[in-house]
């Protein structure tokens, strides 16, 4: 088998969510370029429409859905937009997340409860989503949930973060483990620091510049670095038989340092 064949995803349908900006529209562009029918949501609809043309013009298929993943009744709708354009969706990016980052003892309740409904209840509802509608047509899928480094690690004013990554990543093992007789497979990419809308603030800082020092391969990565393991994941020809496992994508960062 070729590479093209081994990551060809023509007759897939993949939702992308967070697909307005960073690792998002990175992503949503990739599975297009691959052969996938795309859906972009988001909330920020002009900006998903603006990323439908781009693909269009480049002679992919893509439609733009609104959707706040943090709204749990708005989701089946979103879902039933994507089956209305393309049919079932097969691969789902679940790749909408916020950093919320307060220090604890200033963090409010309000804060605390918008970072777990967009990085936690968000991934949570739209698995279930796209796992009924694939356990009903009988049809395989890919749920790719994108955690984070601080899945496994801690960060400074990032508490709340860091325990959403957690969950991501586990409910990540559970989903597979429970999933994988219905055919749909369950895994996470832990990236380490990609330059984005999430971070760019940050690592203008010092504190932001030193963390690059502190980092193996001293920088941080390009959202196209992140294509290899997003197409590895997505494609049941390159990775039929791993389900439930988080693929650390970081620069060396996780390593032990000596
Ligand atoms: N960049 C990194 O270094 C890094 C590292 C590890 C993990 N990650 C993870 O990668 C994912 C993407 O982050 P990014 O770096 O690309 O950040 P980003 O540029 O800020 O993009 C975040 C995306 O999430 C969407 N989003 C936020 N809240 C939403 C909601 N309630 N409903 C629907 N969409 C929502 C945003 O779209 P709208 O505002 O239009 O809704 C945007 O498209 C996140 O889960 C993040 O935690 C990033």
């Amino acid at each position: 088998m070729t590479s093209a064949d081994l990551f060809d995803l023509t007759g897939e349908v993949a939702l992308v969510t967070g697909a307005s900006s960073g690792l998002g529209e990175r992503f949503a562009q990739v599975l297009a370029a691959n052969g996938a029918k795309v859906v972009l949501a988001a909330r920020r609809v002009d900006r998903l429409e603006a990323l439908v043309a781009k693909i269009r013009a480049g002679g992919g298929e893509a439609i733009a859905v609104e959707l706040d993943v943090a709204d749990q009744p708005a989701i089946a709708p979103a879902f039933d937009a994507a089956e209305a354009a393309f049919g079932t969706v097969t691969i789902l990016v679940n790749n909408a997340g916020i950093d919320g980052s307060s220090p604890p003892l200033d963090m409010t309740p309000e804060q605390w409860r918008n970072v777990m409904s967009v990085n936690v209840d968000g991934v949570w509802f739209c698995a279930q989503e796209v796992a009924r509608r694939l356990a009903a047509a009988g049809r395989p899928g890919s749920i790719i949930n994108i955690a984070s480094v601080l899945s496994f690690r801690a960060a400074r004013t990032l508490s709340a973060y860091a325990t959403s990554k957690g969950a991501v990543r586990q409910m990540t093992h559970n989903l597979a483990l429970e999933l994988a007789r219905y055919n749909i497979r369950v895994n996470a990419i832990a990236p380490g620091y990609i330059l984005t809308e999430i971070n760019r603030d940050f690592f203008a800082t010092p504190g932001g510049q030193a963390m690059i020092k502190r980092i193996p391969q001293r920088r941080i990565a390009e959202a196209s670095e992140l294509d290899g393991t997003l197409l590895l994941l997505a494609s049941s020809k390159a990775s039929g038989y791993m389900t439930g496992s988080t693929v650390v994508v970081d620069g060396g960062h996780m390593l032990p340092a000596d």
